[in-house]
């Protein structure tokens, strides 16, 4: 790693990050751990990129809260379907609507239905594998990556195989909507995927009241069935959207950035060819070195000092997710790339209260879509003309060109 100044970090606004930044943000993580780990911004925000900042924030819902309501409102306007969407589901909530909803997710995606849905992956994925064989080129998000979580997911509601199509496009409107700065464009995209999204799950959850599935594996079952005195509809159909999308664009890129990031460490593409129960720790070690979420998010709920730093009531903190799993605090060799590491106790699914539901299962996801694909095509190539996605809280591809063979 070469000596970094801290002029790189000069200025430096998450508003209006410096061109670079989004293609690569490692070296002004660096910079921030080294220099200024609590790095204050212009709107009066700070960004945090410690891991044992991080850690600790996560678990302490006393003083770091993930309710929206406040931040959203100038960010949304308080009637705007975007608003609603974000403000409602879990993620963004604390008590009592966070341990109402988070206690039925987290029952319906307990382990036997997780081992569940393996045959049903491994089928899905042999199929995508299958389809790719006569092709000289092919995309690996939109051939392979982006389609296996949304056969997952549309199965966890049930949902007819024909009705899926839309959700890739509804999930990048409304996750994309939580860039720090959106162009009138995103926004209106944004609001119109939570309208159409919002109003295909109302027939869909009528449709199931009528005819309920088993509340073990059917997560809408399940969400239905505590409605009543529980969940209103619209805190049933906001957080369908949300769990739809949350399991989808977050394990698509776990699945991208490991195939791409294989060819940047060879010796660790061919150990893992070599000893594919590898995967088993190798699969954290894709998610700590490009973690899907690059940053979260919390509010003070008091006034605060950190390091000399006061934060007020009501200050927005940005979790830097990416930066904290690559600290030399808390990892050896942060910047490689080692699919035997172990421990490896990385924030890729953040912690505390709001650990990722879903973190088994997208794990699950990741080790069987990347053993498989390697076992298939050992010798896939990147053509070189992989796209990012451009944004700053997801860390993935667009595009991923590559031949098989
Ligand atoms: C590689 C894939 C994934 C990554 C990196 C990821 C990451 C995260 C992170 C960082 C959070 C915490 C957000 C916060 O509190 O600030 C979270 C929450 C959540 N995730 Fe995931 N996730 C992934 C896959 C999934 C899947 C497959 C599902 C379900 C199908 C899922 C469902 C959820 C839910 C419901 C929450 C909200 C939990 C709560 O607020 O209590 N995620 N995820």
């Amino acid at each position: 790693m070469s000596e970094i100044g801290r002029d790189l970090i000069e200025g430096f606004d998450l508003n209006h990050p410096p061109a670079g930044f989004i293609q690569d943000p490692f070296p002004y993580y660096r910079t921030m751990l080294a220099h200024q780990p609590i790095l204050p911004q212009p709107d009066g925000s700070f960004i945090l990129s410690r891991f044992a900042d991080l850690d600790r924030i996560y678990r302490d819902t006393t003083l770091y809260s993930s309710d929206k309501k406040q931040a959203f409102l100038p960010k949304f306007g308080g009637d705007a379907p975007l608003y609603e969407h974000h403000t409602t589901s879990l993620v963004f909530n604390d008590p009592p609507l966070h341990t109402r909803v988070r206690k039925i997710m987290v029952g319906a995606l307990n382990a036997r239905a997780i081992s569940n849905m393996e045959p049903g992956l491994i089928e899905t994925i042999d199929m995508l594998l299958a389809d790719m064989a006569d092709r000289n080129e092919v995309d690996l998000i939109e051939d392979f990556a982006s389609k296996i979580p949304i056969q997952i997911i549309g199965n966890m509601f049930n949902m007819p195989m024909e009705d899926r199509e839309p959700l890739r496009d509804w999930s990048l409107a409304i996750l994309g909507a939580l860039e720090p700065t959106l162009t009138p464009e995103q926004e209106a995209w944004g609001n119109q995927s939570v309208k159409d999204f919002k109003l295909y799950l109302k027939d869909l959850a009528n449709h199931r009241r009528k005819y309920p599935g088993d509340p073990e594996t059917d997560v809408l079952t399940r969400l239905i069935e505590s409605e009543e005195g529980q969940l209103s509809e619209t805190e049933l159909l906001q957080n369908c959207i949300f769990i739809l999308n949350a399991g989808h664009e977050t394990t698509t890129n776990l699945i991208g950035n490991a195939l791409a990031v294989l060819h940047e460490f060879p010796d660790q593409m061919q150990a893992l060819k070599q000893d594919p129960d590898l995967i088993k720790t190798g699969v954290d070690e894709f998610l700590r070195f490009l973690s899907p979420n690059q940053f979260g998010n919390r509010e003070t709920t008091e006034d605060i000092e950190l390091d000399g730093f006061k934060f007020p009531k009501g200050t927005n903190l940005h979790l830097a997710i990416g930066a904290a799993n690559r600290d030399p605090a808390q990892f050896h060799q942060p910047d490689q790339l080692i699919l035997s590491r172990k421990p490896n106790r990385h924030l890729a699914f953040a912690g505390g209260p709001h650990l990722c539901v879903g973190f088994q299962l997208a794990r699950m996801e990741g080790r069987i879509a990347v053993n498989r694909f390697l076992k298939a095509y050992p010798d896939y190539k990147l053509t070189g003309e992989a796209e990012q996605g451009g944004r700053i809280r997801f860390r993935g591809y667009a595009k991923l060109p590559a031949t098989l063979k």
